[in-house]
């Protein structure tokens, strides 16, 4: 399959390139009714179609503007990059985008808006759901593995945001003021992985500012680092509104302007064109990247070939969402024998589950299994009571009783609550790690009228839970996807074996964040922690945590002996010998850390190197 640069050697359709005249050659550098790109068509140029996202394929059927569900195309909804990651195994980012990858091709979209790689700086951060890692060797591997899957369905994927674009307050207008050991250790790593290893066809720059120049006319970032320095051979385009100054940006390396059709954007080119100060030849060089992606799009072969276990996207979904789950805690009480003893389930994301997160990466699946549904397809004996208004902070007495009736006669409580589009989605920021007031009352109540609660947690990011050491076990689902209640059921019932692992530091409060005096504090975001970000931060302050980057339970034992080193040309190979000791089939994720010798330049205690999964 060609790529979009490979012919740039030979010039792309040159022929179609000097046939266009000034105004149809600019008219390819921006968008059309938002998610198209240009055409020409006496020349036979057709648009490309460019939609989200990450999790799902977003088909507007009416261009409304907006995030509603209601104008979408059905899609599968596969976990979110933040449950993917939980995982530790790149091949279910690579599932997942090739699967969203399959669906594009039936939908018609040539370039998938995804995947999101920015670096989890704060717990706060409102799109943390949509991000793999505040690590940038598991966001590089997952997102090079995730844009892998997508291209090799022959659909182009554009890795984004570029770059430090840590929160959402402020974002069309935020300038992140980043030390260029940050920039490069941290918040650029990623994206410089995924472009050496999975040659991404386009790249999305972020809205925000670097060190005062706006990404989307940052030459240093757009040609410099991205092209000069890590060879990117594809498009850049601006993400939704980003453009700041188009002649900067064409100059800068920024070929097209989303959503477009910005008439003054469109003016200015042409005046700069004709007065010398943007050369017809860097604007050409522009336009044979969009000629250039429209032919690796057209060329790229696509036999929308099965995708993981099955035909059927739900049987990926269901696992994906298992093995992205995180038992955070368990005192036995897990796995639950559903004959037992009596179990009283209490909490609305029962029956209605928050399978994924607010915003752009939104999808509209065919259906949704909840964790009621799968209750009740296993035939599973319970009782009900909603317990809180998820929509709501308010504390509702009438449902706290009904609630607080069942548990008393009941051997288990399976609390189900998280968080809402309230709380957490693209567009703002959370004020507090805390779940609404009205769950964390019932969770106290209950736990005071001294019943047995097992936490079923739906969130795309971690939560205040004051009182988790009173919790039988805590089960983090974090944003499942549509099959979230199926792989629920399976892991509370011991059909398989909890296998997640955190990829982020889950601190007790947003306080403990190494940014948290700092975030969110105005337009200028300065990165005072430089590198010191998650675990880098906390190893070294020695927060007493929640729960530590890569922590995660499974229903057995796992014991390591015999770790042994090799080293050979620089590379050192690490093996130690695994046995699981319990009763359970389990996954154990095996991760090897490197320690850093002492240096007159600051450096983290230790740092992520490699991991591994095996069953
Ligand atoms: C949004 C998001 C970006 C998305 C784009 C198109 O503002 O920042 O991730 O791909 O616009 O929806």
């Amino acid at each position: 399959m060609s790529r979009p640069g490979d012919n740039l050697t030979e010039p792309v359709s040159v022929s179609v390139l000097h046939a266009l005249t000034l105004d149809e050659k600019i008219s390819l550098l921006e968008g059309v009714e938002s998610w198209t790109t240009g055409s020409v068509e006496r020349l036979g140029i057709t648009p490309l179609y460019l939609t989200d996202g990450p999790h799902g394929v977003r088909k507007v059927r009416r261009n409304s503007g907006a995030f509603g569900l209601t104008d979408i195309e059905p899609a599968s909804s596969f976990p979110t990059a933040a449950s993917i990651a939980n995982s530790w195994d790149p091949q279910n980012a690579w599932l997942a985008g090739a699967a969203i990858g399959r669906e594009s091709v039936a939908l018609g979209v040539d370039v998938l808006l995804a995947p999101g790689v920015n670096i989890k700086r704060n717990p706060l951060c409102g799109r943390n759901f949509e991000y793999y890692s505040e690590d940038p060797l598991v966001s590089g591997v997952f997102g090079a593995a995730f844009v892998e899957g997508v291209q090799s369905q022959g659909v182009a994927a554009s890795v984004k945001h570029l770059a430090a674009n840590s929160n959402e307050n402020y974002r069309f207008s935020g300038d992140s003021i980043v030390d260029d050991r940050a920039l490069r250790e941290i918040y650029l790593r990623a994206f410089e992985r995924i472009v050496k290893d999975a040659r991404p066809a386009t790249v999305m720059c972020a809205y925000n500012a670097i060190n005062g120049t706006y990404c989307s006319d940052n030459r240093d970032l757009l040609t410099s680092v991205l092209r000069d320095e890590w060879g990117f051979d594809g498009l850049v385009m601006t993400d939704w509104g980003a453009t700041h100054d188009r002649v900067a940006g064409v100059l800068a390396g920024c070929d097209l302007d989303m959503p477009g059709e910005v008439s003054h954007n469109r003016r200015v080119v042409k005046e700069a064109v004709l007065n010398g100060t943007l050369p017809e030849s860097v604007l050409d060089t522009s336009v044979q990247r969009v000629l250039a992606l429209m032919e690796w799009c057209a060329d790229s072969g696509r036999q929308p070939t099965p995708v993981g276990p099955s035909a059927d996207p739900t049987v990926l979904a269901t696992q994906l969402a298992a093995d992205g789950a995180v038992l955070l805690t368990n005192d036995g009480v897990l796995p639950l024998d559903p004959e037992a003893g009596r179990i009283a389930v209490i909490g609305e994301m029962f029956e209605s589950m928050r399978f994924q997160g607010a915003g752009s990466s939104l999808v509209n699946p065919p259906a949704v299994v909840s964790p009621q549904a799968a209750f009740d397809a296993r035939g599973i004996t319970y009782r009900y009571a909603r317990g809180y208004r998820a929509l709501s902070h308010d504390r509702d007495s009438d449902l706290e009783r009904e609630a607080l009736a069942i548990a008393t006669d009941a051997d288990t409580v399976l609390f189900f609550g998280g968080l809402t589009d309230l709380e957490e989605c693209e567009g703002f920021d959370r004020t507090t790690m805390a779940l609404g007031e009205s769950q964390t009352a019932l969770l106290e109540a209950l736990l005071e009228a001294g019943s047995r609660v097992v936490l079923v947690l739906f969130a795309g990011a971690p939560v205040e839970l004051p009182m988790v050491d009173r919790l039988a076990a805590v089960l983090d689902m974090y944003l499942p996807g549509m099959q979230g209640g199926e792989a629920t059921a399976a892991l509370l019932f011991g059909e398989r074996s909890p296998s997640g692992k955190l990829t982020e530091t889950w601190t007790r409060t947003a306080a403990q964040a190494s940014s948290a005096a700092e975030y969110d504090s105005g337009r200028t975001a300065r990165y005072y922690e430089s590198i010191y970000v998650g675990y880098r931060f906390h190893d070294k302050a020695g927060t007493v945590l929640a729960f530590p980057f890569g922590h995660g339970l499974t229903y057995t034992e796992f014991t390591y002996t015999d770790v042994r080193t090799t080293t050979s040309d620089g590379t050192v190979a690490v093996e130690v010998d695994i046995a699981n000791t319990g009763d359970f089939d389990a996954a154990e994720i095996v991760q090897i850390y490197v320690r850093n010798a002492p240096s007159a330049v600051f450096k983290a205690d230790k740092e992520l190197r490699a991991f591994a999964k095996l069953m």
